[in-house]
């Protein structure tokens, strides 16, 4: 497919590779977006799916409703009704699936972190940009309606300059002992624990909303060393397995780091604390931001994700925060609900997503998430593990082409003197 063709006819080719839960959810997003964006004209069609696991291929074709199924990832790229790729492979695979569709030209879809570490990132970064193909990552929180209207917030100036940001990412699903020692716990599957996997959610969030993290100083633990094994291609993460045999944890269960962001037009660069954790007993999917300015400030959580708590200015009647519900204001949320205060959810962040990436593959504006913006995060996950290890502060290294979604800053001209 070339950008003219698909964006004269809106018809787009699906392939999916790899049916887990990210696998299925992407397959709803694709067959959602016409219903929820009918203006756009985009018609994805699922066309092949892969998986290792023989019933995952037949609850492709079977529920969700792919025309051709197969064992080997490769059948999918080599498919030539095959115009885009969704990777939803475990982290290990992402390197080798993303260079492979690299090479075949297929635009990807890929769920983060992409890769075990931010070499592999980098890798998968500089193939697509070889191949000039179009990217989208699944950092799937930051198109969430309330989060966009903070982003527009802190564009604005209406927060004053950010002084300080407080973010987390505590999720409970490894809070059970005997929760399975799926492949996120595998050094080898998956790289690096709640780091990779959970803070990078938070890093993405941040870069988004404030711009990007120059320097970090992090600290990890373990809180469970042993957990029943989980075959691959069986159950979830979220699995308790009462009487398993048990191998070992290899890599972290919680994660924090103190974080410096870059400067802004506004002036000094903020400062904050990120932090994440897989097995704490009370949040669930508990990924939120408390974000500072010297004009007022914002609260999110993705727990209560449509709902926003926001302080602007600091005098007049009314002091402290205002709750403000979903609204056809603020992002995407007109294209879901008619009036405000109607909760969306986890799905509808997906639809957006899938909307971003066949809205920039087809040649429209590009909203979308990119390598570039998942090798930042990664180049931030990497600084936090060495300095985890070092107990120093690290500097993180600045990624060519990674604008977090804002226009890139504009060329240095000559200068008069
Ligand atoms: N964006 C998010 O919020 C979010 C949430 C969960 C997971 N993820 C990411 O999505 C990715 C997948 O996670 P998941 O929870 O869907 O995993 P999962 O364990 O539910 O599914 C993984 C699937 O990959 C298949 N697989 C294994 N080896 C394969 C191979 N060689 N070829 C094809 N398929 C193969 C397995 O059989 C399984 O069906 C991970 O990178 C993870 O970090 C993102």
């Amino acid at each position: 497919m070339t950008s003219t063709s698909s964006s004269a006819s809106g018809d787009v080719g699906v392939g999916l590779i790899s049916v887990g839960w990210m696998g299925k959810l992407h397959s709803r997003a694709y067959r959602a977006l016409p219903t929820v964006y009918p203006e756009l004209r985009l018609r994805p069609r699922l066309v092949h799916a892969a998986d290792t696991a023989a019933d995952r291929v037949t609850y492709a074709r079977d529920v969700l409703g792919y025309a051709k199924g197969s064992a080997d990832y490769r059948a999918v790229l080599a498919d030539p009704d095959v115009d885009v790729v969704s990777i939803c492979a475990p982290n290990a695979l992402h390197r080798e699936i993303g260079l492979a569709a690299a090479a075949a030209g297929k635009h990807f879809w890929i769920e983060k972190p992409v890769g075990r570490d931010a070499r592999e990132t980098g890798e998968v970064a500089a193939a697509a940009r070889k191949a000039g193909i179009v990217t989208s990552i699944g950092y799937n929180y930051r198109h969430a309606p309330a989060v966009e209207h903070v982003r527009e917030l802190v564009a604005q100036g209406a927060l004053g300059r950010i002084t300080n940001v407080r973010a987390a990412f505590f999720t409970g699903y490894a809070s059970e002992p005997k929760g399975a020692l799926s492949w996120r716990f595998k050094r080898d599957l998956a790289g690096s624990g709640a780091l990779g996997d959970l803070l990078s959610h938070v890093v993405d969030l941040v870069s988004y909303l404030i711009g990007p993290i120059t320097e970090v100083s992090a600290l990890t633990s373990t809180v469970y060393a042993e957990r029943p094994i989980l075959p691959m291609g069986s159950g979830t993460h979220f699995a308790v397995i009462e009487d398993g045999e048990l191998g070992p944890v290899e890599n972290d269960d919680y994660a924090a780091t103190l974080a410096r962001f870059a400067p802004t037009a506004q002036g000094p660069g903020a400062v904050g604390t990120l932090e994440a954790s897989r097995t704490i007993v009370g949040p669930q999917c508990g990924l939120g931001f408390e974000l500072y300015g010297t004009d007022g400030s914002a609260v999110w959580n993705f727990e209560q994700m449509n709902e926003l708590r926001i302080c602007l200015g600091r005098g007049g009647p009314h002091q402290g925060y205002t709750t403000v519900l979903g609204n056809p204001h603020l992002g995407d949320y007109a294209s879901f609900q008619p009036g405000p205060g109607i909760a969306m959810g986890y799905d509808d962040l997906k639809v957006i997503e899938a909307k971003k990436f066949l809205v920039a593959v087809t040649g429209g504006e590009r909203r979308n998430s990119t390598v570039e913006d998942a090798h930042a995060v990664a180049e931030v996950i990497a600084a936090a593990g060495a300095s985890a290890t070092s107990g120093t502060w690290q500097a993180v290294p600045a990624v060519p082409g990674a604008t977090f979604g804002r226009e890139p800053a504009p060329a240095q001209g000559p200068t008069d003197g």
